[in-house]
């Protein structure tokens, strides 16, 4: 059976970090029913296998088709990055990645032709970005720089504080040694770091927020696919975690800027 447009959108995430992909959609699609799911309890995925990521993933994506989401976001960086044909390979509704959405963001943005990226080491390591960039713009020159120290930095709540401001100038000077005049914040976490990250780079690069390039991207599909929910009233909204939801509530509400109801803990 086809979807219905009233079906919630499917996002997630390794942990809390989706939750700035949810405040996009927030924003973007009003209207939308959100179910979130965070594997708390296995988080970070920035330095896991590849192979376990893809068996982590593939729980979760069965775990959002049970609850009849019309379209799956893989909001997690990482996960998009080493797993994206595991969910697509699984899913029967259309399927959105962050690395998909940042891409296209960044070829939009840069006039040099020069786009820095930054992620996780797993991120990095796989070279997605920079795939999903050439297979558009084979042209567009893309240097990637790893930042392990962003994700706990975050979620310390640092976004600006001076350990986090010499740490992304140590991160960032190799990819701005390079000319970049656009830079992809491939991380769910970096978006929080906006205000520094800008400072660090210098006013003249263009910052690419892939959160708010997914929920651009998905209000094109679901229009395009006639799924956009077309009632006006309040959305539900759900969350799934893997671990007692008392940090992901904390740190959760700092990502997403309000108040996060509706937690629930999965067990496996
Ligand atoms: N969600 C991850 C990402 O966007 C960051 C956190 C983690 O390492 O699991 O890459």
């Amino acid at each position: 059976m086809p979807p219905s447009s009233s079906n919630a959108i499917g996002v997630f995430d390794s942990g809390v970090g989706g939750l700035t992909v949810v405040r996009a959609l927030m924003e973007r699609l009003p209207f939308e029913n959100i179910v979130y799911f965070g594997d708390t309890a296995r988080v970070p995925y920035g330095v896991k296998s590849v192979e376990t990521i893809s068996h982590f993933t593939t729980q979760i994506t069965e775990f959002l088709l049970q609850q009849n989401v019309k379209l799956l976001i893989i909001a997690c960086n990482t996960m998009a990055a080493v797993a994206s044909q595991v969910v697509r390979d699984l899913s029967p509704v259309p399927v959105l990645d962050v690395i998909d959405a940042g891409a296209l963001g960044a070829i939009a943005a840069t006039q040099q032709k020069y786009v820095g990226v930054i992620g996780t080491p797993t991120t990095i390591n796989s070279n997605a970005y920079a795939r999903a960039i050439h297979q558009r713009a084979p042209d567009i020159r893309v240097f990637s720089q790893a930042c392990p120290l962003f994700v706990p930095l975050v979620e310390e709540g640092w976004l600006d504080h001076q350990v986090t401001r010499l740490t992304a100038q140590e991160y960032l000077k190799p990819v701005l040694a390079q000319n970049i005049d656009t830079l992809v914040l491939g991380c769910t976490h970096y978006p929080l770091l906006k205000p520094l990250l800008q400072e660090a780079a210098g006013s003249k690069i263009q910052l690419v927020d892939s959160a708010e390039s997914m929920a651009e991207q998905t209000a094109g599909l679901l229009e395009k696919m006639g799924l956009a929910n077309p009632q006006r009233s309040a959305p539900d909204y759900h969350f799934y975690v893997t671990d007692v939801p008392l940090r992901f509530q904390t740190i959760g509400e700092r990502f997403l800027g309000r108040t996060l109801y509706n937690v629930r803990v999965v067990k496996w």
